[in-house]
C-alpha cells in the first residue's frame, strides 16, 4: 500500500505498511536532502499513520547511503516553499503512534532534527550525527537548538552546534542522542525490529520537547556562560555562533513553543545574511572544483607508491601529507646528509603532534614504516607518481626530470611542485610530456587544504584525473589551473601584495594595512604573512622578474630594503615587525617606519591618510580584477575556482565566499568604478579586466559564469 498526495512528494517519500509499522522511506538522491517535496511527503506520511488504525508505529529511514543530509541547501535564498521544516518536525513529534528514526550514514542538520522530533532513535555503525549549520552561517532552525539541549543538556548540545562536528553511533549513544546502536549494519531490519519491540511493549510516543536534559538550571546556565565567553573570543565577526548560544539560553528559560519561535526568528536572520550566502557558496565551490573536464572523461591511474624528490620545506610536508593518507613514500635527495635532514623534517612534524597529544608514538611509527629514502633515482622504478620539490630553478628541475624519464616505469605520472616555472617547458624537455603536470601544494603542505592541479597543454586527461584522485586521497581541495606565472593563487598574490605596497608607500603603515585586512576577516595581514613565510622568498621572485618587469610600472622598494638588511621576518627576529627574544607575535618597528618614510621622500610621494575601509577596497579591487583576468584567460575555469583557491590557500574569509563571490555582493559596477577611480593615480596598474568591463556592460555577475561553465 502506498499513499501520498503530491506526485513528487510520493516519489521522494514513500510509505508502506509492514505488519503494523508504517515504513517511511526518504528516497531523494544523492543525499536525501530535505526540499519542499520531502517536507510534504513526511507530513503526508504522518497524517496517513495517524489516520490508519492498523498502523501501530512509524519507522523513518533513508534510502541509499544516508539517513538525511539536512535541509536542501540549494533552497536558501529562494522563496520559501511550505510546509516549513519546523512544521514537519512538530507534526512528527505530535504523531499519536510511536515514531522511530533508524539512522545510517549522515543524519545532519535538518536530518538530525527530523530524528530528534521522532520518539525513538536507533543508529547503526558508520552513522554520522551532527548539527553542522554553523558551518553554513546558520543555526539549527527546525527545533534543533531546543530539542538537542533538552535531550542531551546544554553543554553537549552547545559543543555539537558550535563545532558542527559529526558524532559517530557510539558517541551518539553516550551523549543520549540515540537510544541504541544496532547489532548489524542493516538499518532497515534494525529499525523494523525496534519498532516491533515498541509495539510489543506498548511503548507510547515519547516527545523530546518533554526531555529533562535542562532540569539542572544551574549547570545549564554555567555551560551557556562559558560557551558565550569562548564564542565571543573565537568567532569574531560571525553571526550565527552567538545566536546558537542565545537559542540554548532560550531553551533553558522559555517554554518549548516560545523557544521554537525565538529560534526561528534567529534562524531567518541568519538565513537572510550575506554570511550564509558566502558559506553556502563556499560549500558548493569546494565540490564543484573537484569536477574538471578531464575527470568527466578519464579514469585516474593507479596510486600506491609515490616518489618525492627533495626533502626541504615542501618535500617533507608533502611526504607527511602522503603518509598520513596511508600511501607509501620514497624520497630522493641529493646526498645522505640532505636525506637525513629530509627525514628529520618529517619526524619533527610528527614529534610536534605527539607533544600536543594529537597522535601517539605508534601512529608516527606506522607512518614512518611506509617511508623509504634514497639518493639514487633507481629506487623510483616502481613509483606510480613522482612529485618533484627541489629548488625553484629551471635547470635543476630539468635535470631531475631527465632522471625520472630514465628510471620511471611507462605510465608513471610525473608532477612538479614548482611555484612559478613554465611546466610546459619542463614537460617538453623529456620524452613523455603527456605524463607531466603540476601539483602545486601550499606550505605547510600537510596542513593547507589547497592543491592546484596545473594542466599543461600536452598532458593526457587520465594524468589530470590522477592529480584530482590524489587530492581526494589527501582530503585536499583540488583546483584546476592553467600554466602561467604563479598559476591562480600566487599570480593573484603578487598583484594584491603590490596594491598593499603602493598603499604603504602612499601613506598607510604596514600595521594599519594588516589590521584592516584582519578586520575584514583574513587571519593575518599581508606583512604578517611575509614575516611568517620569510621575506627572502618573495625577494628572490622579484629579483627573478626584474629583467622582464615593465620599466614604466611602479615598483615599491621597501620590501627589498628590509631584505637587504637581512630582515626576513620571524626567522631572523626582524622583518616588517620586531620579534624580540624569539617572540611569535611581532611588534611594530619604528625603524621600519623610518625606512618607509625615507623611501616616500625619495620617491617623491606626499603621504596620504587612508581609512581602513579605503585600504580594504583597494586591496580587494586588485584581487578581484586579477581574478577576472585569470578567468578571462582561461587559467581558472570559473570564478568559483578563484574563490576556492583564495579561501583554501590564502586565508580569504570563508563567510565572504571568496573574492569573486564577494565582488558580486558588492556589485561589479561598484568594483569597476573603484578601479577606474584608482586608475587616475596609476593607469598602468589599475587596468580594468576586460571580463569585468564586459560583465558590467551586460548587467551580469561572476555567479552567472559559475552556472554556465
Ligand atoms: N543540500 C543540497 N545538496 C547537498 C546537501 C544538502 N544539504 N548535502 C550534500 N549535497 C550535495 C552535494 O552538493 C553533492 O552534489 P553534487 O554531486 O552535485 O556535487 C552531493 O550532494 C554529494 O555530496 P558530497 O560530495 O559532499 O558527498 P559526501 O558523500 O562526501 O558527503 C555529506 C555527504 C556528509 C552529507 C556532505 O555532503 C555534507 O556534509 N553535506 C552538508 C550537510 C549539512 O550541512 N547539512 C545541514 C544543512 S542546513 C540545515 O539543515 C538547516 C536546518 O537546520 C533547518
Ligand atoms: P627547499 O630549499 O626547502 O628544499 C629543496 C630541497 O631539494 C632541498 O632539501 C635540496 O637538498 C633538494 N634538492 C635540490 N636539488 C635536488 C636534486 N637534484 N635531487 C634531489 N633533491 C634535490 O625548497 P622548498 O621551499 O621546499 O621548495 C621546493 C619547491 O617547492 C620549489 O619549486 C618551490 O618553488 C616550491 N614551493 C615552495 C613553497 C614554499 O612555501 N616554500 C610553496 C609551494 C611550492
Amino acid at each position: 500500500m502506498t499513499l501520498s498526495s503530491a506526485p513528487d512528494a510520493a516519489a521522494t517519500v514513500q510509505h508502506a505498511s509492514r505488519g503494523g509499522v508504517l515504513v517511511v522511506t526518504i528516497d531523494h538522491a544523492p543525499v536525501n536532502a530535505i526540499d519542499g517535496a520531502v517536507r510534504r511527503g513526511l507530513i503526508d506520511a504522518i497524517e496517513a499513520a495517524d489516520a490508519d488504525a492498523s498502523v501501530r508505529a512509524v519507522l523513518i529511514v533513508g534510502a541509499g547511503r544516508n539517513f538525511i543530509a539536512g535541509a536542501d541547501i540549494r533552497e536558501f535564498g529562494k522563496p520559501a516553499v511550505p510546509p516549513s521544516l519546523p512544521e514537519v518536525c512538530n507534526r512528527i513529534e505530535a504523531c499519536g503512534k510511536p515514531v522511530v528514526a533508524a539512522i545510517h550514514g549522515a543524519a545532519l542538520g535538518g536530518g538530525l532534527e527530523v530524528a530528534l522530533a521522532s520518539h525513538y532513535r536507533i543508529a547503526v555503525e558508520g552513522a554520522k550525527l551532527g548539527l553542522p549549520e554553523v558551518q553554513l552561517g546558520l543555526l539549527p532552525g527546525a527545533g534543533g537548538t531546543q530539542r538537542t539541549a533538552r535531550l542531551i543538556g546544554a553543554r553537549a548540545a552547545l559543543s555539537l552546534m558550535l563545532s558542527g562536528r559529526h558524532a559517530g553511533a557510539q558517541e551518539a549513544l553516550r551523549l543520549g542522542l540515540v537510544d541504541r546502536v544496532g547489532q548489524s549494519d542493516d538499518v532497515f531490519a534494525e529499525g523494523l525490529a525496534y519498532a516491533h519491540e515498541l509495539i510489543a511493549t506498548k511503548a507510547a510516543p515519547r516527545r523530546t520537547k518533554h526531555a529533562r536534559g535542562l532540569a539542572d538550571k544551574e549547570a545549564g546556565a554555567a555551560a551557556i556562560a562559558a560557551a558565550r565567553a569562548e564564542t565571543q573570543k573565537k568567532s569574531r565577526g560571525l553571526l550565527s555562533p552567538l545566536k546558537i548560544v542565545d537559542c540554548v539560553e532560550a531553551a533553558l528559560q522559555l517554554p518549548f513553543d516560545e523557544g521554537l519561535r525565538f529560534e526561528r526568528e534567529r534562524f531567518v536572520e541568519c538565513r537572510e545574511s550575506p554570511q550564509r550566502a558566502g558559506l553556502v557558496h563556499a560549500f558548493f565551490a569546494e565540490r564543484e572544483t573537484q569536477k574538471s573536464p578531464e575527470t568527466r572523461v578519464a579514469q585516474p591511474r593507479a596510486l600506491n607508491t609515490i616518489g618525492v624528490i627533495g626533502g626541504g620545506t615542501m618535500g617533507a610536508g608533502i611526504a607527511v601529507a602522503l603518509l598520513d593518507s596511508g600511501l607509501a613514500v620514497k624520497m630522493i635527495e641529493r646526498d645522505e646528509a640532505s636525506l637525513e635532514r629530509g627525514r628529520a623534517h618529517i619526524e619533527k612534524v610528527y614529534d610536534a603532534l605527539i607533544a600536543k597529544e594529537r597522535i601517539t608514538h605508534e601512529t608516527k611509527e606506522r607512518a614512518l614504516s611506509r617511508f623509504e629514502g634514497a639518493t639514487n633515482y633507481d629506487a623510483l622504478a616502481d613509483a606510480d607518481l613522482v612529485i618533484e620539490a627541489v629548488f625553484e630553478d629551471m635547470e635543476v628541475k630539468k635535470a631531475v626530470f631527465a632522471q625520472l624519464d630514465r628510471v620511471c616505469k611507462p605510465g608513471a605520472v610525473l608532477a612538479t611542485n614548482t611555484s612559478y616555472l613554465d611546466i610546459d617547458e619542463i614537460a617538453a624537455s623529456i620524452s613523455r610530456p603527456q605524463d607531466v603536470l603540476g601539483l602545486h601544494f601550499f606550505s605547510p603542505a600537510n596542513i593547507m587544504k589547497l592543491l592546484e592541479v596545473v594542466v599543461p597543454p600536452r598532458v593526457l586527461p587520465d594524468v589530470v584525473a590522477t592529480g584530482f584522485e590524489l587530492a581526494k586521497k589527501l582530503k585536499k581541495v583540488a583546483v584546476r589551473a592553467g600554466v602561467c606565472d604563479g598559476f591562480i593563487g600566487n599570480r593573484m598574490l603578487a598583484v594584491y601584495r603590490a596594491a598593499a605596497d603602493q598603499l604603504m608607500e602612499d601613506g598607510a603603515s604596514p600595521y594599519q594595512i594588516d589590521r584592516a585586512v584582519r578586520d575584514f576577516g583574513f587571519p593575518m595581514g599581508p606583512y604578517q604573512v611575509i614575516d611568517l613565510a620569510g621575506g627572502d622568498i618573495g625577494w628572490a621572485a622579484r629579483k627573478r622578474r626584474a629583467a622582464t618587469r615593465d620599466p614604466d610600472a611602479r615598483y615599491v622598494r621597501i620590501g627589498d630594503m628590509l631584505c637587504e638588511r637581512g630582515w626576513f621576518g620571524q626567522k631572523t627576529g626582524r622583518g616588517y615587525y620586531r620579534y624580540d627574544d624569539g617572540a611569535r607575535i611581532g611588534q611594530p618597528d619604528a625603524e621600519v617606519e623610518a625606512i618607509i618614510e625615507a623611501e616616500r621622500k625619495r620617491a617623491g610621494v606626499e603621504p596620504r591618510t587612508f581609512s581602513d575601509e579605503q585600504i580594504v577596497r583597494r586591496y580587494l579591487a586588485a584581487m578581484i580584477n586579477e581574478g577576472a583576468n585569470i578567468v578571462h584567460e582561461g587559467i581558472a575555469q570559473r570564478p568559483l575556482d578563484v574563490d576556492a583557491t583564495l579561501m583554501h590557500g590564502f586565508g580569504f574569509p570563508r563567510h565572504r565566499g571568496g573574492p569573486m563571490h564577494y565582488a558580486d555582493t558588492v556589485g561589479l559596477a561598484n568594483v569597476l568604478a573603484d578601479i577606474r577611480a584608482f586608475a587616475k593615480d596609476d593607469p598602468l596598474f589599475w587596468r580594468a579586466s576586460p571580463l569585468l568591463v564586459d560583465l558590467v556592460e551586460r548587467g551580469a555577475d561572476f555567479a552567472s559564469l559559475n552556472r554556465t561553465a
